[in-house]
């Protein structure tokens, strides 16, 4: 008998418990609740099309990036577009792929950012979790060779008429500054770590304590 193609996800990823989606969520948004009432911040604010210099005055960036993910939380892997996207096949039918599909693992947070249109999660994957990384993602141009692994993130919001993709793409814009030398400029510590500024409105939160999420290794169909 004639088996029918395999029907792949939107995306393969690592979805978060619901607890830890929440507790995510919650660092998120103070986060951004402590970088919208700070003065260094206020400083730059016309990047995210504010004028803020009153002390007395908080930014509300929880408006700002208007557009976040309902429900669970989630770390994309593959972007396989139901089979459509290069590679798509490839990726699901490697042994590390099916292995893990289903099974559950703890991802690594190491660090917050904002841009002026998005804000995410730093996920710093094990050697285990990068078997799943496909080859092809640490990429924004075609000749860009940055570390495996370099754009795994969690979205937590984007700006109005932003959509998810441009996260992955911002952090690369950050670990590119970074490998060109750029280490930002030590802002100081804020609650939950050391606040990083690379200019243009890139912010970056190294959190001192690393949150640990739980998550299983799934797709997603929409
Ligand atoms: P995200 O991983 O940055 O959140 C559905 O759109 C999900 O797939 C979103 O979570 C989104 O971004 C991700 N996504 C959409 N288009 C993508 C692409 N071209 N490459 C990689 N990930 C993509």
């Amino acid at each position: 008998p004639s088996l029918e193609k395999e029907f792949l996800p939107m995306y393969f990823g690592w979805f978060l418990s619901k607890r830890s989606s929440e507790i995510l969520r919650k660092a998120g948004q103070a986060f951004l609740d402590e970088l919208g009432s700070l003065k260094a911040f206020k400083k730059e604010s016309k990047y995210f099309a504010y004028a803020i210099e009153d002390p007395k005055i908080k930014i509300d960036l929880t408006s700002y990036f208007v557009k976040r993910p309902p429900g669970v939380l989630h770390c994309t892997t593959k972007y396989t577009e139901f089979g459509k996207a290069a590679g798509a096949e490839e990726y699901a039918q490697q042994e590390a792929v099916k292995a893990s599909y289903g099974k559950g693992f703890t991802l690594s947070i190491s660090a917050l950012f904002i841009t002026t249109k998005t804000v995410g999660a730093r996920v710093e994957l094990s050697e285990q979790q990068l078997l799943l990384w496909p080859g092809d993602a640490d990429k924004i141009l075609p000749t860009d060779n940055l570390p495996k692994g370099s754009r795994a993130h969690i979205t937590l919001g984007c700006a109005n008429g932003v959509e998810a993709v441009q996260t992955g793409l911002d952090l690369l814009e950050f670990v590119k500054l970074e490998k060109a030398g750029n280490k930002g400029d030590e802002v100081g510590e804020i609650g939950g770590g050391k606040l990083l500024y690379f200019d243009n409105g890139m912010w970056m939160l190294i959190l001192s304590k690393k949150i640990d999420v739980k998550a299983i290794f799934s797709g997603y169909y929409g």
